[in-house]
């Protein structure tokens, strides 16, 4: 059987359980938060009184500070590029064709629509917030969504699990960090709302982490060969191709990564850490029935955050004051 078929028919094998997966890992709409449990009432005669308490207390956070919750959220926003992607994977896509309301196209539209809250709640308290030019913000959401994005993954869904066991990780750290560095400077609000949201993503990377583990069971050398190409050619950033208006696609990334090392919300450190994880929670050393290629690529994986942390300690980061247009005044 063809290395594609096989994927179909793991795919088809995982998908059996989706509702185990749907009830153990994703929360119904009416039991878990929504954005407004976060921000002021609208409806309620103290709202403008909260609006204001928020743009007093968002003066006390730095310029790298917003623009990192900004490049967080407009990530979030571009929501529509990620649901559509994973549609398309193979075993995912064949089954649409037979059957709309397969298992792994219910598992993604629920996991969608959990995501969806986070880009909603980031972008109501950016925009409450007074701190950013909220016009540049949209036209940078709107020209990540039209850009679309590609993570060399092409359809495989083995590659696709290890990028979002990873990529739900990355934003676990990244929420959880800003929610920290909120809490000190004493913007309570703001700190909680990013504490529920790291905590979403903690629990889809529990989930997406899960699905590989299955698939190691039962396709250990291919499970294990796309998991070495995915690190050797590094997981790409939704990040990567964000750009402002007027400017050329993924022109603004090097930049928006600096500012998030330097307000210590997401770093190269970080990175090496989500990896050690990974390969601790697949317990890549014990897998066995490898062939030989699987096993050099294993080797590999097990040398490689030791020598990314090198590259990580050795890293210079400038403190060039960027200008980020999502801070210009109107
Ligand atoms: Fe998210
Ligand atoms: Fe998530």
């Amino acid at each position: 059987m063809s290395i594609k078929n096989i994927r179909i028919e793991v795919m088809q094998t995982l998908e059996k359980n989706i509702d185990v997966f749907v009830d153990k890992f994703l929360i119904p709409v009416e039991k878990i938060w929504q954005p407004t449990d976060f921000l002021p009432n609208s409806q309620k005669d103290t709202f403008i009184d909260e609006v204001k308490e928020i743009q007093e207390i968002s003066k006390e956070l730095d310029d790298d500070f917003w623009v990192v919750m900004v490049g967080d959220m407009i990530t979030e926003e571009a929501l529509p590029t990620y649901e559509s992607w994973l549609m398309n994977l193979e075993g995912v896509q064949q089954d649409q064709e037979k059957d709309p309301e397969n298992g792994w196209a219910k598992w993604i539209r629920a996991w969608t629509a959990e995501e969806n809250r986070h880009g909603d709640v980031l972008n109501k308290y950016l925009y409450l917030s007074g701190r950013v030019n909220m016009r540049e913000v949209e036209m940078s959401t709107q020209h990540l969504i039209a850009d679309g994005f590609d993570i060399g993954t092409a359809q495989d869904p083995y590659k696709n699990f290890v990028y979002t066991s990873f990529q739900e990780l990355a934003t676990y750290v990244s929420h959880n960090n800003v929610a920290k560095i909120a809490r000190q400077k004493g913007h309570t609000a703001l700190a909680k709302m990013s504490k529920i949201i790291a905590g979403d993503e903690m629990r889809h990377h529990i989930a997406y982490s899960d699905f590989v583990k299955e698939i190691f069971k039962v396709d250990p050398s291919e499970m294990m060969l796309a998991y070495y190409y995915m690190m050797k050619n590094q997981i790409i950033m939704p990040a990567m191709f964000l750009r402002e208006s007027h400017a050329e696609k993924a022109s603004l990334f090097d930049q928006f990564s600096i500012v998030a090392q330097r307000a210590g919300v997401y770093t190269g450190f970080d990175y090496v850490d989500i990896m050690r994880k990974l390969n601790v929670l697949w317990g890549i050393d014990k897998i066995s029935g490898l062939t030989p290629e699987a096993e050099k690529a294993r080797d590999y994986l097990m040398r490689l955050p030791d020598r990314m942390y090198r590259l990580a300690e050795r890293a210079v980061l400038p403190d060039t004051a960027y200008k980020f247009k999502w801070m210009n005044q109107i």
